[in-house]
């Protein structure tokens, strides 16, 4: 009985230090952002761990299984022994009867499994190990062997090695390697600890691997939505300036030849000498009525393309001039308060971008909300200026809100977002209707137009 107690001792002992040593293993698992980080703290760890001069970490990339990070290896064995794939003269991927990629040297072997020449060699794991005891069998050749070890690993005087397969669900992920000169540094106990321990790294690295993709993903995502983000405005932009020139031209050239033909119809009916019963002065009249009426139109047309109004007296005006017109035709009555005079000059982008937003939640409270009243309000505060408009409707549902067909309010959304630390909110009102909040940024506007107060433009 007494003879047992120091082997007793001992295994406790063995035991608490295992126990410890995973523990210091699972923190740096959970710690690493990065397979990066994680390989590079391991190798610090197991060089620590092991004593062996030398470890390293080959991950799967492709059909290879390159060396990831190497902590001990001289610069030319890293440099001629990163890969493992076999290659031919013409630099192709030499396949085995099966078409999978012959793995060279015992990494390659312990990856592939293929350890039925190094039986005394290899644990049930597939681990391969030798302590420099037994020799390695350094003189075989390909025509009898499967795997060759690495004349380069004998050369170097490596006499202890381990090779341990990094495995998840029967995926091999790569392989841990410790290299020492010394005789004797690995034993059954180690090789199994360590086997456990690379069963852990599996899991973290297949974590992290997991992590890195999704993050991969969401910046693609995050870069193709900016690009088409960009293209959006793009497209914004050159609608407002196609918007603008037409609207010029329409007012410009029709207008002015319209104005020309009332000024003839007016010089011709001023030489008819009887205009009561002469039939020509009445048909020019009405001539003069479907005139007036196309210049109206035109009028009309133009405001809506590009309202000049917007570019000359700015946001505030175009936003009451919009306001009043809607209020004439359509029996909703409009409670204005813009605090004009408060506000800064916008840049002209800007200002088309917060009136095209206004414009759509307009005629969305005319086509869809049966509102009576609207409360539109413009104020400035610490440099946000802020856009609120609230209707007594129906009230916009959560789903109007979300459908990716509403395109009219991703519209506004994406206007929004060019605006300087613009944010758009649509909600339901309380008790009822629906609000239209817009908020951004005047700070820029303040420095540029050095804070022109809408009264005092010209
Ligand atoms: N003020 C509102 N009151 C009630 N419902 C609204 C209001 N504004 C929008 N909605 C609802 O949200 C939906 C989406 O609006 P959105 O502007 O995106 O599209 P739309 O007006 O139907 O079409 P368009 O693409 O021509 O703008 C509308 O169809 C309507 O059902
Ligand atoms: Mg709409």
């Amino acid at each position: 009985m007494t003879a047992d107690i120091p082997s007793l001792r001992r295994a406790v002992d063995t035991l608490h230090e295992n126990r410890e040593t995973t523990i210091e293993l699972l923190q740096l698992c959970n710690n690493a952002h990065t397979v990066h980080e994680l390989m590079r703290n391991l190798m610090r760890f197991f060089q620590r761990f092991t004593t062996c001069e030398a470890v390293g970490v080959r991950l799967r990339e492709g059909d290879d299984y390159p060396y990831y990070e190497l902590r001990g290896f001289s610069d030319e064995f890293s440099r001629a022994e990163k890969w493992l794939c076999a290659t031919d003269r013409e630099g192709m991927t030499v396949r085995d009867k099966e078409g999978k990629p012959v793995l060279g040297c015992l990494c390659g072997g312990v990856i592939t499994g293929r350890l039925d020449d190094f039986r005394p060699f290899a644990t049930p794991y597939g681990s391969f190990w030798a302590n420099g005891r037994s020799p390695l069998p350094a003189d075989m050749t390909e025509e009898n062997h499967q795997v060759q070890p690495s004349n380069r690993c004998i050369k170097e005087g490596y006499e202890s090695m381990a090779l341990i397969p990094l495995r998840l669900h029967g995926k091999t992920l790569g392989l841990f390697q410790f290299n020492d000169r010394r005789k004797g540094l690995f034993s059954p106990e180690l090789l199994e600890l360590l086997e456990n321990l690379v069963q852990y790294i599996s899991i973290a690295l297949t974590k992290l691997h997991a992590l890195e993709e999704s993050q991969r993903l969401n910046n693609e995502l995050r870069t193709n939505g900016q690009a088409l983000r960009n293209i959006s405005l793009h497209l914004e932009s050159l609608r407002e300036n196609e918007r603008k020139t037409i609207a010029r031209e329409i007012h410009d050239e029709f207008g002015q030849s319209l104005t020309a033909l009332k000024y003839h119809i007016a010089s011709v009916r001023q030489n008819i000498a009887n205009p009561v019963e002469n039939q020509v002065y009445a048909q020019l009249a009405a001539m003069d009525q479907i005139v007036e009426a196309g210049m109206n139109k035109i009028q009309k047309i133009s405001s809506h393309l590009r309202p000049e109004i917007l570019d000359d007296l700015g946001l505030a005006a175009a936003i009451e001039w919009q306001a009043k017109g809607l209020q004439q035709f359509s029996g909703i009555t409009f409670h204005l308060d813009l605090k004009a005079e408060t506000y800064p000059s916008l840049p002209q982008e800007t200002a088309i971008a917060v009136f095209r937003i206004f414009q759509e939640s307009l005629t969305n409270i005319l086509r869809h909300s049966g509102a009576t009243h609207v409360e539109i309000s413009l104020d400035h505060h610490d440099d946000r200026l802020c856009l609120h408009i609230a209707d007594n409707g129906r009230g916009i549902t959560a789903d109007e809100l979300s459908s990716p067909s509403s395109y009219g309010i991703l519209g506004m959304a994406e206007r929004a977002r060019s605006c300087p630390e613009g944010s758009l909110e649509i909600k339901r009102g309380i008790p009822s209707g629906t609000v239209v909040e817009l908020s951004l940024s005047c700070a820029e506007s303040v420095g540029a137009n050095n804070i022109v107060p809408h009264e005092a433009r010209p």
